[in-house]
């Protein structure tokens, strides 16, 4: 999708996609990205591409894990930061704006421009509603872009699964098959869920959840 697509969502608040409650799948399976480790006594630090102003980000800081958002729409962003109540510092880097504040930082910007120093060293990946975002040819660059600027870090994926047939995305649908042939070269991978989402996607279209748990080989 061009930016400005995603911009225009935003301007115009149509933003089907956000969840105002959180997401329960991330709260049922978090396991796989908030595992301390203790020996170390380092704490947990999630990269969550393509963040927009999701309530997952709240849930994860509670969980007291650091957290670190990549969003193209800096209205996103404003939004993000009021709805949690705090007012961020806002800087500038080559690529963009950066909004920070208390253990969560987020590049407003494409995240393509981002590198792996810009992200730090994380112990997971959260993307919900990522990958399913994109278009068939730019799921290739992002997954290879993603495994560069984390290092591998474990993944956890929540996508669709529908008939492409009977909708256009976004979202896309994205099957055990897409993501194993995204991820399979480099990652263990583990169905975790297969689901029936509740209403179809968008009220139109049959479709399930599914959500999987990448490990680095
Ligand atoms: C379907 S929404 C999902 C948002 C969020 N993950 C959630 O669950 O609510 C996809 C988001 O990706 C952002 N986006 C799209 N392309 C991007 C890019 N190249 N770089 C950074 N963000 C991008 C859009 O602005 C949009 O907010």
């Amino acid at each position: 999708m061009e930016h400005s697509f995603w911009h225009s969502k935003w301007q115009k608040n149509e933003i089907g996609f956000h969840e105002p409650a959180g997401n329960t799948l991330l709260m049922k399976y978090a396991s796989s990205l908030l595992s301390h480790n203790y020996a170390s006594s380092s704490l947990t630090r999630v990269f969550v591409p393509l963040c927009g102003k999701t309530r997952d980000i709240s849930w994860l800081l509670s969980q007291g894990s650091e957290v670190v958002g990549a969003e193209l729409s800096e209205i996103a962003i404003i939004q993000l930061f009021e709805e949690l109540g705090v007012t961020p510092t806002v800087t500038t880097s080559t690529n963009g704006k950066v909004y920070t504040k208390d253990g969560l930082t987020v590049y407003v910007g494409d995240i393509f421009k981002l590198t792996s120093r810009d992200v730090g060293d994380v112990s997971g990946v959260y993307d919900r509603a990522a990958l399913v975002a994109l278009p068939s040819p730019l799921r290739e660059k992002y997954a290879a872009h993603l495994m560069a600027i984390t290092k591998c870090a474990p993944q956890l994926i929540i996508s669709f699964e529908y008939d492409q047939n009977e909708m256009a995305g976004p979202p896309f649908s994205v099957n055990e098959k897409t993501v194993d042939a995204l991820y399979s070269a480099a990652y263990n991978i583990k169905r975790l869920e297969r689901s029936t989402l509740e209403g179809g996607l968008k009220g139109k279209v049959d479709a399930d959840n599914l959500v999987f748990a990448l490990t680095a080989k």
